[in-house]
Parts: structure tokens; C-alpha cells; sequence
């Protein structure tokens, strides 16, 4: 995955390109490079390694025009290398593009550019739609564009820039994200809203298969065969300071600490004050649908799949409708069966990840109604289902993922009730009390964040830090907590972690536990907490360094435990958005003592925009 920014306008567009592309490197960060068209034709910088890097070399070699594009990379074709980085160039350096996603038929197209005399510079994908655009260039660079784009398979997000026409920049898009944003005469384009919310609020979400001809306040939107397309402009009124850190030393620990205002803001407009209705019309599912449902289908990934998890116990539990819960990567290769009457949930924060998109291409091919629980407003999840729960989390900048996990098990909650209520299998009482139940959810998280010292203070310890591996525990509606705490930990901390059921532990796993292994042990108050006591005790007998996550005045559990970190008492049902963040901030706390990159974890990338 790669991010793409571009300016036209009366900014030094260098600028307005890095300020972007820094709020973009959470998608890739392994090279960077931005070109502008100037007095010279097309003047460009590239460099390998972080933005940082970027910002050294311009520093030293500044470059400015009159419109510019920039990006920053993750690479798919071709190693990291500054060959490789973008921006790319047809071979007279006349065009310039950068580009996210991957060009399926790169290689024949390369082989039959090359066929034609051209030389390459690079071993990716995108130089090829570069040599495309000038070999189809007379003149017009839109047209070329257009042409050329007929000719690509695959997923972009693309910006082009040519060094005859300092007064243009084109964009297109089929299948990464592409947004386009207007100013008083000036225009931005990025792969997303933090990247130029800077500068500019009213966007356009480009859609599959458009290309843009962006001109200073001005922009014209057409097919790839040439008919016109007429969009909505979006006022997006996120605070600007959501793209920042906020004073906090990582944007991980910042939305760690805002889960108390992004549940507050899942369940705004869902749940009126005082009243004990769920309302949720985007899902566009209509109470008969709801009660013809035979079969729900969740598919997702990583900690979406997990928050899928809590999602499945808390809808078998309440609405009584039998839950199929997938890693969306399987689904799409396993020929699953969707009888009449199902509804397919895919769980997404970023809304671009490929596996999730295929698994809901396919459920709707066998006649799914797809309604997603999704975070980013306008993202190809949003747009490819039949109705949505948006998150309303706000951006999530940290490649590991923490407010979305909680506000999607929040979704969930709410559709639970939802459905519970629709068909008549929860009444008004039940429903309410459940309301108010998540509603006291913020201010129990607020607790844990106040109390986080305990978590950082254990975190430092050296058998915790510098633990070679770990263990996570729980059961029931804490599985997932286990399986999403020991994810936590290894993505950011590189601590090899396991999560288990716990009642799984005699199955293999207790043959790991020494006095040097930590056993994260989730036994907060509900139906299985003296299950966890009697695993905890296992755990003990034979040394293990138990850490018990367990219920605010739970004293019983202190004779057990190497240490504890108390939640507050909470409804167990909804137990794993306040165990999750503990889990988050030891994870979090952990890493940063063992000095890693918290915000951008190595190998990683925020949204997997490719298989
Ligand atoms: C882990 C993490 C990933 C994502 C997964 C799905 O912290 O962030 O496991 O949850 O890549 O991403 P989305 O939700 O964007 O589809």
C-alpha cells in the first residue's frame, strides 16, 4: 500500500506534498519522492528509508513549480530502492505519475512497450503506465490518460503530471482510494482526507473507474470512455488536529487514549437520551430482512476478524441467529455456501482491504445482502456494500489497530440489539438496560486511562520486557481479547504471543510455560471467571508469570497472580472493549521500552490494499 498527494495552486507544492505525505506514511514508508513541473520541464526528488530522509534531501535541494505530485511507498514490485520509488517517468522524462495499487498485467504490457523500443528504469508496475500515457500523448494529457488507463488491469489510485502543461494534473482511480480536494483556486489530491485536511475540507470521493482533469479550483470528471460524471462535493468536518498526535509521543497511545469519545461517537444518532431504540438506517436492511434471516456471515481481518469474534458470541447470545465468522482471506477461496435469506457483515476499519472487498464481491455474486460495520467514510468497503455501519471513529493513523477494534465490537452491540429486538426475541426491558450498559462503557475506559501508570510501571519490569514470548488467555466473550491482546503485543513489540482459549491450555500450550513465559490471564467477573481461576492455578503450579486481568475489587485472584491490572466492573457481554485497553497500553508501554517504532511496526502497513 502507497500514498498519493498532488497540488495545484499558489502553495509551494514541495510543501503542501510532504506536509501530506507525512500524514500519509502510515501507508507505506520505505521510499518517497515528489516531482513538480517547472521552468525546466519536470524536476523530482527520491529518496529510500522514511520521510525523514525526504525532508533532509529537500532541505538541501528544495524544488518548486507550479504543481507538483508526491509519494510515499510500500513496495509490491520491485524492492525498496530509489529506482523503484515514485514518482515515475516516461523515458524523454515528459510525464511523471505516481501510483497505489498494482497492475495485474504489467508484464505484458511491459513486454510490448519494450517491443516498441522502450527502455525501463524500474522493476514495478506503475512505470509502465508512464510509458503508456506519452506513447497515447498528442497534446492532451487527459485523453492520454484515459487511453492509457484502457489499457491497465488491476487496482490504482494514480496522479499525472506533465512537463508541457504546468496548468493541469490528472487523477484516476480504479480500486485504491483517490480523494480530490478543492480550494479558492487550488486543488489537492490524496489517498485520503488526512492527507490534505490541512488545506482543504470539501472533497470528492473519486470512484472506480473516473479520471479527473484538476485544474487550479477547478475540476472535470469524466469515464474512462469519455462521458462525463457529475459527483457530490463532501464537507468533511473532522478536526484537523485528529491528523496530529496531540501532544502524545505516538498517534498509537493518542487513539488509545480516545476510546472513550470514539465509543461515545459510535453510539451517537444510534441511541437516542432516554430511549431504548437502536436506530441504524444506513445498514439498509429492513426489519423483514431482519427477520427473514437465516445466517449471518462476518468476514475480516486481523483485529477486524477478532472484533468479528466478540460480534458473533454477542449475536448468537442475544438474536439467536447462527453466525458463520471468517477470515476473509479463506472465505474468498473455500466456495462458501450462502443460503437464501443471509447477511453478510464485513468488519474494515481502512475500508481498502483486499481480501475483505473479494469476500463481499463473492457473498453478493450468491445474493448476500451485505451491510458493513466500516471506518472510513467513502472507502470501497462503503461503496461496494448494500448499507453500512460507520464506525465513527475518526482517522486511525497507528498501523495497530485499537480505537477501531473497540468501536467495531461497539457496532456490533448496537446491531445486536438491533436484530435482537427486530425479531422479537429481546424485549424493550432487556434493550435498555443493554443501552445503558454501553453507554457506561466510556467513562469505565476513562478509569483505565487514568490509571494507566500501573500498566506502563509493569510493562517496564524486565520479565515482561524483555520476554522472549507470551501467553493470552481467556474464554468466552474473551477469546477474542486474548487472541487480539497477544496480537497487539507481537505487531508492535516482536515478542512472539499466542492467544488461546483458555480452556484449549491442556491441549498443547501449558507445555510452554516455564517461570520466564507471562501468561496474560483475562478473568474479569462472569460465567467462566472460576474456569479462569482453575487455569490461572494450572498456570501457577507449574511457575508461569501469571498477569491476570480481572475485576475492580477481586481480591481472590491476588494469591494467584505474579501481578494484576484491574477494569472496572462491567457487563460481561460488552467485557472486551474495556479489556481490550489495558491490553493495548501494555502492548504499547512493552514496545516503547524495548525501543520499537510504535506508530510504523516493521513489515507492516496500515491497510493490506493487495493479497
Ligand atoms: C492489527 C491491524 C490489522 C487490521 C487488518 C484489517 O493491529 O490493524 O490486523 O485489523 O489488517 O484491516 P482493516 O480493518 O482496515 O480491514
Amino acid at each position: 500500500m502507497c500514498g498519493i498527494v498532488g497540488y495545484i495552486g499558489d502553495k509551494n507544492p514541495t510543501e503542501v506534498i510532504m506536509a501530506g505525505l507525512h500524514r500519509l506514511e502510515y501507508r507505506g514508508y520505505d521510499s518517497a519522492g515528489v516531482a513538480v513541473v517547472n521552468d525546466q520541464g519536470l524536476d523530482c526528488v527520491k529518496s529510500l528509508g522514511k520521510l525523514k530522509v525526504m525532508d533532509a534531501l529537500l532541505a538541501e535541494r528544495p524544488i518548486t513549480g507550479a504543481l507538483g505530485i508526491g509519494h510515499t511507498r510500500w513496495a509490491t514490485h520491485g524492492v525498496p530502492s530509489e529506482d523503484n520509488s515514485h514518482p515515475h517517468f516516461d523515458m524523454d522524462k515528459e510525464i511523471a505519475v505516481v501510483h497505489n495499487g498494482i497492475i495485474e498485467n504489467y508484464q505484458a504490457l511491459r513486454a510490448s512497450l519494450e517491443a516498441d523500443g522502450i527502455t525501463f528504469r524500474s522493476q514495478t508496475d506503475t512505470e509502465t503506465i508512464a510509458h503508456l500515457v506519452r506513447k497515447y500523448y498528442a497534446g492532451d494529457l487527459f485523453k492520454a490518460v484515459q487511453r492509457a488507463l484502457q489499457d491497465v488491469e488491476g487496482a490504482y489510485a494514480i496522479g499525472v503530471i506533465c512537463k508541457d502543461n504546468p496548468d493541469v494534473m490528472i487523477a484516476a482511480r480504479h480500486g485504491s482510494p483517490l480523494i480530490v480536494g478543492m480550494g479558492e483556486d487550488e486543488a489537492f489530491i490524496g489517498s485520503d482526507v488526512p492527507a490534505i485536511m490541512k488545506y482543504t475540507r470539501d472533497v470528492y470521493y473519486i470512484d472506480n473507474g473516473q479520471v479527473c482533469e484538476i485544474k487550479r479550483g477547478q475540476v472535470r470528471i469524466e469515464d474512462l470512455d469519455g462521458n462525463p460524471v457529475t459527483l457530490e462535493m463532501t464537507h468533511v468536518d473532522w478536526d484537523d488536529a485528529a491528523a496530529e498526535k496531540e501532544g502524545f509521543p505516538h498517534f498509537m497511545l493518542k487513539e488509545i487514549n480516545q476510546q472513550p469519545e470514539v465509543i461515545r461517537n459510535t453510539l451517537r444518532g444510534r441511541v437516542e437520551e432516554g430511549s431504548d431504540e437502536v436506530r441504524l438506517p444506513e445498514m439498509n436492511i429492513s426489519v423483514d430482512e431482519l427477520k427473514a434471516c437465516q445466517k449471518i456471515t462476518i468476514v475480516a481481518c486481523g483485529t477486524a476478524w477478532h472484533a468479528g469474534m466478540v460480534g458473533k458470541y454477542l449475536i448468537e447470545k442475544f438474536a439467536k441467529v447462527p453466525v458463520e465468522l471468517d477470515l476473509a482471506s479463506e472465505y474468498r477461496y473455500r466456495n462458501p455456501i450462502v443460503p437464501p435469506n443471509t447477511i453478510m457483515i464485513p468488519v474494515s476499519q481502512s475500508g481498502e482491504t483486499a481480501d475483505t472487498l473479494e469476500a463481499i464481491r463473492i457473498a453478493k455474486s450468491l445474493g448476500a445482502k451485505v451491510a458493513s460495520i466500516v471506518n472510513a467514510v467513502g472507502s470501497s468497503v462503503a461503496r461496494e456494500s448494500h448499507g453500512i455501519i460507520y464506525q465513527q471513529a475518526g482517522p486511525e493513523i497507528g498501523v495497530a489497530s485499537t480505537k477501531a477494534y473497540t468501536s467495531q465490537v461497539t457496532a456490533f452491540s448496537l446491531f445486536t440489539i438491533w436484530l435482537a429486538e427486530s425479531r422479537g426475541v429481546m424485549d424493550k426491558a432487556q434493550a435498555k438496560q443493554m443501552i445503558a450498559h454501553l453507554r457506561a462503557i466510556p467513562d469505565k475506559i476513562q478509569t483505565i486511562l487514568d490509571n494507566q501508570d500501573v500498566i506502563k510501571r509493569l510493562a517496564a519490569t524486565p520479565k515482561y520486557r524483555d520476554a522472549q514470548s507470551a501467553l493470552y488467555l481467556g474464554r468466552s466473550f474473551n477469546f477474542p481479547s486474548a487472541l487480539e491482546g497477544a496480537l497487539k503485543l507481537k505487531e508492535i513489540s516482536y515478542i512472539h504471543a499466542e492467544g488461546y482459549a483458555a480452556g484449549e491450555m491442556k491441549h498443547g500450550p501449558i507445555a510452554l510455560v516455564t517461570d520466564e513465559l507471562p501468561v496474560v490471564c483475562i478473568a474479569t467477573q462472569g460465567d467462566t471467571y472460576e474456569k479462569m481461576v482453575s487455569n490461572i492455578q494450572e498456570i501457577k503450579a507449574r511457575d508461569g508469570l501469571v498477569i491476570s486481568v480481572a475485576t475492580e475489587g477481586d481480591k481472590h485472584i491476588l494469591a494467584h497472580s505474579e501481578d494484576i491490572i484491574y477494569i472496572p466492573e462491567c457487563y460481561e457481554p460488552y467485557s472486551p472493549i474495556l479489556v481490550a485497553v489495558p491490553l493495548q497500553l501494555f502492548s504499547y508501554y512493552v514496545a516503547v521500552n524495548r525501543g520499537c517504532d510504535v506508530d510504523q511496526p516493521r513489515n507492516l502497513a496500515k491497510s493490506v490494499t493487495v493479497e
